[in-house]
């Protein structure tokens, strides 16, 4: 069986050590060195990000937006679909001018792309002003890692192949005030085939429920109201703790911890999806009523070669079992569309799953082919004109649907979380539904990080816009 690799706290403490030599190293200049943390994927690597971020911070870095101003450059990088690397690139590409203008700027790396080794020597050979890279195993040791580059001038490559390890105790610098990310697992032990994050985050392993407690009331202490539990799988959570804590019995321990703030969670698989997580949502009253529960497709045959372990009846039967402990549960999905072989009626077969469901929003991908997956080299017979097709007409239906449910909530009266400003006269501040859905509001800006009452004038695809009283 895997072996669940945990780093010694000690191995922290040494790293936070050499943030302190850094310190004396960068420091000596007269004006206080800069950082750019510039992250591409999803929320697992914004996450990755605030550690970054945190032991900079350490570093003695301020942070900064603009490019040709930073000293160290850190780019947070995402493989999961050719889209997302080729603006990596591009980006990557376009610091050969700031660092022209800027000589000494480090250009570091990491995340998931460059943990591919096509794409770690892709970087190596093509791309000569990256001075660091490493893969997201090799987060923890970010600090001796640039030590490296800073003493011995050499470029760092340090992309080796693992499962990965769980890593407690680094800094955090996060991102806003009022919504948190909070990490309870890291990897994937699913293997879809068409995806390449278990081949770039390792196999599924938990953080111990003391350690989430921890930091869930170190959150709500610091004042957060909207704290999102982050996994690929988090219904897998626990599996491989073999301490009798599933993901339900998590959501109920935080939902103890007192305090007014939200629990969300993403993503959920719909093969371990339980009736008892949906049982404990709806009797946790901090948690949110909120589902993401991506699909993929409508279709049999594609889900059972794109290896994701249930059917179209159990999807829709879990939904229904969701909805019956809450009636308003807010269910949003994620759709690939032209997966190798898709035909005309596979794909009609996801359009009527998603009248059938419909969607409060839908996040949608046109397939992207992964080097080393196993759809990587089925037969795709179809050209990239049929599945934009198909895409343009499902994002056509999904706007229609998200557009209807918005109208329905106009006259409603929903409790929502402001949780910043939208830079706009008129409806100046955003804030969330308890089921997620954004809503414009006009009022003072020192209201941010309240819960309030508001009434619902309008609503479109995108938003619906509200009142206060
Ligand atoms: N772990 C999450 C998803 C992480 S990736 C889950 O299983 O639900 C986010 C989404 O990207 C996936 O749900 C999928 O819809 C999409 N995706 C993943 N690999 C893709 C690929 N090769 N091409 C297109 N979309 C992809
Ligand atoms: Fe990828 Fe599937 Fe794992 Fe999600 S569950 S990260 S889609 S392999
Ligand atoms: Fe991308 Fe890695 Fe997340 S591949 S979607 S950043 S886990």
């Amino acid at each position: 069986m895997y072996q669940r690799n945990t780093i010694d706290i000690s191995r922290i403490e040494e790293q936070e050590k050499i943030c302190r030599e850094i310190y004396e190293i960068i420091n000596a200049a007269e004006t206080r060195p800069l950082a750019m943390v510039d992250t591409y994927g999803c929320q697992q690597n914004e996450a990755d990000s605030e550690k970054i971020r945190g032991y900079l911070a350490e570093m003695g870095f301020g942070f900064t937006q603009d490019e040709f101003e930073a000293d160290i450059v850190v780019v947070n990088t995402c493989a999961v679909r050719e889209h997302a690397e080729m603006r990596v690139l591009g980006n990557v590409g376009a610091l050969n001018h700031t660092k022209k203008a800027k000589p000494g700027q480090i250009i570091a790396v990491c995340g998931c792309m460059v943990q591919q080794e096509h794409m770690a020597q892709k970087l190596k050979m093509s791309y000569p002003i990256v001075d660091l890279v490493f893969g997201p195993h090799e987060l923890w040791r970010f600090p001796e890692l640039l030590h490296e580059v800073l003493t011995k001038h050499k470029r760092i490559f340090a992309t080796a192949k693992s499962d990965g390890s769980v890593a407690e105790g680094i800094p955090l610098k996060r991102d806003g005030t009022v919504k948190a990310w909070l990490s309870i697992m890291y990897g994937c032990n699913n293997f879809c085939s068409y995806c390449i994050v278990p081949y770039v985050r390792g196999r599924e392993r938990s953080r111990l429920p003391e350690d989430i407690l921890k930091e869930a009331r170190g959150l709500v202490e610091a004042g957060y109201k909207d704290i999102t539990l982050l996994g690929q799988n988090v219904n897998s959570y626990g599996k491989d703790l073999d301490i009798g804590t599933d993901f339900a019995d998590l959501i109920r321990m935080i939902n103890d911890i007192p305090g007014d703030f939200l629990i969300r969670f993403m993503t959920s698989h719909p093969k371990d999806a339980t009736e008892k997580l949906f049982k404990t949502m709806a009797e946790c009253e901090k948690c949110a009523h909120q589902l993401h529960l991506p699909v993929q497709s409508g279709n049999d045959r594609i889900l059972k070669v794109m290896n994701r372990h249930y059917n179209r009846a159990k999807y829709i039967e879990q939904i229904e079992t969701a909805k019956k402990y809450m009636p308003d549960l807010v269910i949003t999905t994620d759709i690939i569309v032209g997966f190798p072989g898709e035909t005309d009626e596979e794909f009609e077969d996801t359009i009527s799953l998603v009248e059938k469901i419909r969607y409060d929003a839908m996040f949608t991908f046109i397939y992207s082919k992964r080097v080393g997956t196993p759809a990587a080299v089925m037969p795709d017979p179809y050209t990239r004109e049929d599945k934009q097709k198909h895409f343009d007409r499902l994002t056509e239906v999904a706007n229609r649907i998200s557009g209807e449910k918005h109208k329905e909530y106009i006259g409603s009266e929903q409790k929502v979380l402001i949780d910043g400003e939208t830079g706009r006269d008129e409806y100046n501040l955003s804030a969330r539904t308890n089921g997620g859905r954004l809503v414009h509001l006009k009022g003072d800006p020192s209201l941010i990080g309240q819960f309030k009452t508001v009434k619902i004038t309008d609503g479109n695809t995108w938003a619906l816009y509200g009142e206060m009283e």
